[in-house]
């Protein structure tokens, strides 16, 4: 279309949630009602979900953005000039100058928002496949080395070296391997996973696919949350896509080496997210975890050598190969190399997705990002990691984002989700909720975990019950604290172990919440 307006209306299904569907649609019917020749580009979200409907005009000043927009507001706004960038109340000026975009650091998502998720010229011009390029001219062991040397660490919550984990699965001997990504993102306010799938799914694709030529796998399974249908139609046609253009199937980019790929949907349970209860259901049955060892690098997907990564950790790996493993590693602090895709959500007013280096603090998160609590009122605690975070207390809040400086207060970075609670929060009761979760999520293996998790509801039930004769409180605090620790340290997966973390925290920060007068701590 000669002289059309590029105007760009996000497709991501939380942009579709507030209405771009709508927004696009308006745009459309008034533009040809006024005769104004549109090129309609459905592009990926910003991640500025407190500005969705985001949309952005390409004019010779660059992209204009125009937010909070409704279906209502079309016509006003193409009075305004929207298609030449015209001034607006609704205006934000160019999108890159957004000072909740500008501050941060995307190197992972550099892509997202800019382009049409689809797409393979577009994913090509912004610098796609340059990772799987370079990989395709290397020995494997120098492309597991340079993950190895980029410092990249599991994204899904362990934090485990990925470099480590892809030399074991290359040194496994083995006439079949796998490579599996895990895309079942169950934990609270998380959104990343689904933001790469749907905003810029060929990256995660080009991963898995650096991923098998470093380990020699020639398949590899995509698990996705069941609850994410664009997810699941986006990953398949960009697999169909990149398969009939020759980056997957049997000849990648004519390198003579194969890899095939394909989407499966997850069984609709968190525990499944775990990865040996994932390797379960990805064989078709049901989704209970594994003992370890075998290591799921040795002894995986239908006893085959296994890489397990999360869509994250493979989303990290084209930049770390086109730019090389030092570039990444100068991102970061002490052990946590490179950046970190930073999920705002819960009471935050301005909710989205954060990517920073690693370092930086929760308060600027909350504060400098987040603009503070939604409901005006003072922030209270903020869970991190997910439903087996800790509850972090202001004190703290200037605590850099590491792994280590989190694991050395009882937190946890996990997958970088943020949950933020304003004072009117019962943290007695979100400790109840983590131990009725772990109840209600259980895989039902071990006894810590399936038991103990429905006798810590009972328990937290008589602490913050009226006085009864019956029960000393502090005798019933200590049999959280000891069920907590058996839960711990006897637990065979995560989801028992972790459990404490969110119980503990709220116990040690918030004692007066289980009508404790003063700080009830085990060291004390
Ligand atoms: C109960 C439970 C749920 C989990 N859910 C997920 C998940 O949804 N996505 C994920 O990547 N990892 C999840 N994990 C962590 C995985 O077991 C595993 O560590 C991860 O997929 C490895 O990939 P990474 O090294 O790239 O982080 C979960 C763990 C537990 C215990
Ligand atoms: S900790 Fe819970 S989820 Fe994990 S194996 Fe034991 S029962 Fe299953």
């Amino acid at each position: 279309m000669t002289n059309a307006v590029t105007v760009y209306v996000p497709r991501d299904s939380a942009a579709r949630a507030v209405g771009a569907d709508e927004v696009a649609a308006a745009l459309q019917a008034e533009c040809a009602r006024r005769g104004l020749a549109l090129d309609l580009v459905r592009n990926s979200s910003r991640g500025l979900f407190w500005l969705e409907t985001l949309v952005e005009v390409r004019t010779p000043r660059g992209r204009i953005a125009y937010g909070l927009v409704a279906p209502e507001d079309v016509p006003a706004l193409l009075d305004a000039g929207l298609l030449e960038g015209g001034a607006h109340p609704l205006c934000h000026g160019p999108v890159e100058q957004i000072p909740y975009l500008a501050r941060q650091q995307r190197l992972t998502f550099a892509r997202m928002g800019v382009t049409d998720p689809v797409s393979l010229a577009d994913y090509e011009a912004h610098e796609g496949f340059a990772g799987l390029r370079a990989a395709v001219a290397l020995a494997p062991e120098a492309i597991a080395q340079a993950v190895f040397d980029s410092g990249l660490r599991g994204r899904g919550g362990a934090a485990f070296p990925t470099g480590i984990k892809w030399k074991t699965v290359a040194s496994a001997e083995a006439d079949q391997k796998y490579v599996v990504c895990n895309a079942d993102e169950g934990d609270s306010g998380t959104y990343s996973d689904r933001m790469t799938m749907e905003g810029d799914p060929y990256m995660l694709i080009e991963g898995m696919t650096i991923a098998a030529l470093a380990v020699g796998a020639t398949r590899g399974y995509v698990y996705i949350r069941s609850e994410y249908p664009d997810a699941v139609a986006t990953m398949g046609e960009a697999v169909r896509r990149a398969t009939a253009a020759g980056f997957l199937g049997d000849d990648v980019l004519a390198s003579g080496r194969a890899f095939h790929l394909e989407v499966r949907k997850a069984a609709g349970a968190y525990v499944c997210g775990e990865e040996t209860a994932m390797l379960e259901s990805l064989e078709g049955k049901r989704g209970v975890v594994r003992a370890k060892p075998p290591l799921p690098a040795i002894e995986g997907l239908f006893g085959k050598p296994t890489v397990i990564n999360n869509v994250i950790s493979f989303a990290s790996v084209p930049l770390i190969l086109a730019r090389g493993a030092a570039f990444y590693r100068d991102f970061g602090m002490g052990r946590s190399r490179g950046t970190l895709p930073i999920q705002l959500a819960g009471n935050v007013k301005y909710g989205g997705l954060v990517e920073m280096a690693f370092g930086v603090t929760l308060r600027e998160l909350l504060y400098d990002f987040g603009g503070g609590s939604a409901s005006g009122r003072p922030i209270k605690a903020v869970q991190v990691g997910g439903p087996l975070g800790a509850y972090l207390p202001e004190s703290q809040w200037d605590l850099p984002l590491d792994y280590e400086a989190y694991a050395a207060v009882g937190a946890v970075v996990g997958h970088g989700g943020i949950v933020v609670h304003d004072d009117t929060a019962d943290l007695a009761q979100l400790a109840r909720y983590a131990m009725e979760f772990c109840a209600i999520e259980s895989c039902g293996k071990c006894t810590p975990c399936r038991i103990g998790s429905t006798r810590g509801v009972e328990v937290i039930d008589r602490i913050v019950a009226p006085p009864n004769p019956r029960y000393n409180r502090p005798q019933q605090v200590q049999l959280l604290r000891d069920l907590c620790d058996t839960m711990l340290h006897g637990s065979l997966c995560a989801m028992g172990g972790m459990t404490p973390y969110p119980v503990l925290s709220a116990l040690d920060h918030y004692p007066q919440d289980f009508g404790l007068a003063t700080p009830d701590r085990r060291a004390a």
